[in-house]
């Protein structure tokens, strides 16, 4: 096996990887280099095809202030939203944003050149700022990729899995990499190891996540012994076109509805006024559950979301992306109402850290959707997302910059036994049917850990998921990408059941339908290896 050693490690290249590259490049003394690693090429990830915007609470902006993004973020996040991390990271937004420009993102302006500003569902005020009109991910990542790959002092490697932290003590020193085309391992040896893998949404039926959103960095942090936190909070988006179009669903963005469009049935009449005064700019779980009870009550697999009220230029102009991505599907937006049904879309849970980034295992850090940093409570505001991927990755840059970066040097034998797991590990090669265990966990998370769950449903989850375990015999080392993504979907999904029974309470995005209030003690959830499982789970 190939061993290497970096002063620092970057997992993933979203926008929370490519930007703390950057920083940490710019800023921290780095003797033995900087590696980022990504399963995907460079740039492909959540980030991506992210569409709204980005909150930026931007000093030019006299609507706006801090206070009022720090008072919308904690009336969304359903009591769960940590005040000083939300305070940090809205107090950051003008300085990352100036810096992102820096780096060559270009945000939508008007025709003064004044940056435009959007709005979306529970923003008291216009403060979101968007690229492409709605192909703001693409643009800030097409951005950041090319600075990275321009920069000589980060190398890349790319079509390599993290698959296993390497952990002594309560220490991380370094990480174990999996590389599919080669299907060669490495050791990597560091000191600071960040995790920047994005979220969850594959282990759902219906997602606005690409395929590589399969929880990975949440399993192996969760088998390094990291604290996981509010893991049962998934976020489900109201709005993604109900057409089935390969492992996802097109997401038709918020600010479609904060531009004016509404909710209504095949016959054009609107539903979410009899849900919330807010209609449809409530709290994303709000209209989720408003949907979700209106395709229940009328058994039909969606709504509409009619967008003609909307002049049709300033459609085309604002949403060209949404507008052609529909008309591929026969759907007129300026004329045509647009089938919608809700997504998995975001996870509001993930490993706890601090805003240095640290998590509970020295040398490991985590950053962006990966992460639970207290921002986004039990539901996050839109475009919330990217301000915290952003302000969360300067961070740690700078947390970074103030510690000195010792490579470790030697192998010890706790790790020498994880590295033994995957180099003397016989395994049965059975080919195993993937896609079809895929589909399995995706139809349990969906049918019974989904918008609505009850004790009964989560009961059954943890069965079906057990039995599914039986067909998948697998438990450190797999023989492929595809086996490692299902060993961490197996992890990540029992993990959520769990804390979704633990949670006897409605909260946010977790909605139990035997428990319909919330609780008066409103409390973090928290996992970490070898916790113990309630009575009732077993
Ligand atoms: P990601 O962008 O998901 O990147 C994760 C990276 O990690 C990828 O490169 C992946 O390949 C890599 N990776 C994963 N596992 C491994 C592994 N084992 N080994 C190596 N590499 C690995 N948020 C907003 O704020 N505004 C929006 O408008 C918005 N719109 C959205 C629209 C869509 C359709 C979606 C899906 C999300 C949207 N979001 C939005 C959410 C937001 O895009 C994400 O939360 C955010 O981009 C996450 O960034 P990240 O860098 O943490 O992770
Ligand atoms: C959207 O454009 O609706 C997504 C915004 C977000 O997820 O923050």
């Amino acid at each position: 096996m190939k061993y290497s050693k970096y002063s620092t490690i970057i997992i993933g290249s979203g926008i929370a990887g490519l930007y703390a590259a950057l920083k940490i490049e710019q800023q921290v003394d780095l003797p033995d280099g900087l590696l980022l690693i990504t399963k995907s090429k460079l740039g492909e990830s959540n980030s991506r095809y992210a569409q709204g915007g980005m909150v930026g609470v931007m000093k030019e902006n006299k609507a706006d202030s801090t206070a009022s993004h720090i008072s919308d973020t904690i009336k969304a996040g359903a009591g769960l939203s940590e005040f000083n991390t939300v305070k940090y990271i809205s107090e950051h937004s003008d300085e990352v944003i100036k810096d992102l420009l820096k780096f060559g993102v270009e945000f939508d302006r008007d025709e003064n050149n004044n940056l435009c500003f959007t709005k979306e569902a529970a923003h008291s005020v216009r403060r979101i700022l968007h690229s492409g009109g709605d192909a703001t991910g693409k643009m800030i990542e097409k951005a950041l990729c090319r600075k990275v790959q321009e920069n000589e002092n980060i190398e890349v490697y790319e079509q390599t899995d993290a698959v296993e932290l390497l952990v002594s003590g309560n220490e991380c020193k370094g990480v174990l990499v999996y590389n599919d085309e080669t299907q060669e391992y490495e050791t990597i040896y560091s000191s600071a190891v960040i995790l920047a893998t994005g979220g969850i949404g594959q282990l759902y039926k219906y997602t606005t996540n690409p395929v590589g959103a399969t929880g990975d960095g949440l399993a192996i942090a969760y088998n390094a012994g990291a604290v996981m936190q509010d893991m049962e909070f998934v976020q489900f988006h109201p709005t993604a076109l109900a057409i089935d179009c390969g492992e996802n669903r097109f997401l038709i963005s918020e600010a479609v509805r904060g531009e004016g469009a509404k909710l209504c049935d095949s016959d054009g009449v609107e539903f979410m006024a009899k849900y919330d005064e807010r209609k449809e700019l409530a709290p994303r779980d709000i209209v989720t559950r408003a949907i979700f009870n209106e395709m229940k009550k009328n058994n039909t697999d969606n709504v509409y979301l009619n967008a003609a009220c909307i002049d049709s230029k300033k459609l085309a102009k604002r949403f060209p992306n949404i507008s052609q991505k529909c008309l591929e599907n026969g759907i007129d937006i300026a004329h045509d109402f647009i089938p919608v049904a809700p997504a998995a879309h975001y996870y509001m849970g993930g490993v706890k850290t601090n805003l240095k980034g640290e998590t509970s295992v020295s040398g490991l850090y985590a950053i962006g959707e990966v992460a639970s940093t207290g921002l986004h409570g039990g539901n996050r505001l839109a475009s919330n997302s990217l301000l915290e991927c952003v302000v969360c990755a300067y961070s740690v840059a700078e947390y970074l910059k103030s510690i000195e970066l010792k490579t470790p040097k030697q192998i010890d034998e706790n790790i020498k036994s994880v590295i033994d797991k995957y180099t003397d590990e016989e395994i049965i090669l059975d080919e195993l049917d993937i896609p079809m265990m895929k589909k399995k966990l995706q139809e349990i998370m969906w049918n019974k850990v989904g918008i609505f769950r009850d004790e009964h449903s989560l009961l059954s989850a943890v069965d079906d998921l057990e039995h599914l375990k039986t067909e998948f015999p697998r438990s450190y080392k797999c023989t492929s990408r595809e086996e490692y993504e299902f060993r961490n979907m197996l992890i990540t999904s029992e993990l959520i059941i769990n804390s979704a029974l633990m949670r006897k309470e409605s909260r946010g995005a977790h909605y139990r339908t035997d428990y319909p209030q919330s609780n008066e003690d409103c409390v973090h959830s928290i996992i970490t290896k070898g916790y113990k499982v309630p009575d009732y789970v077993k």
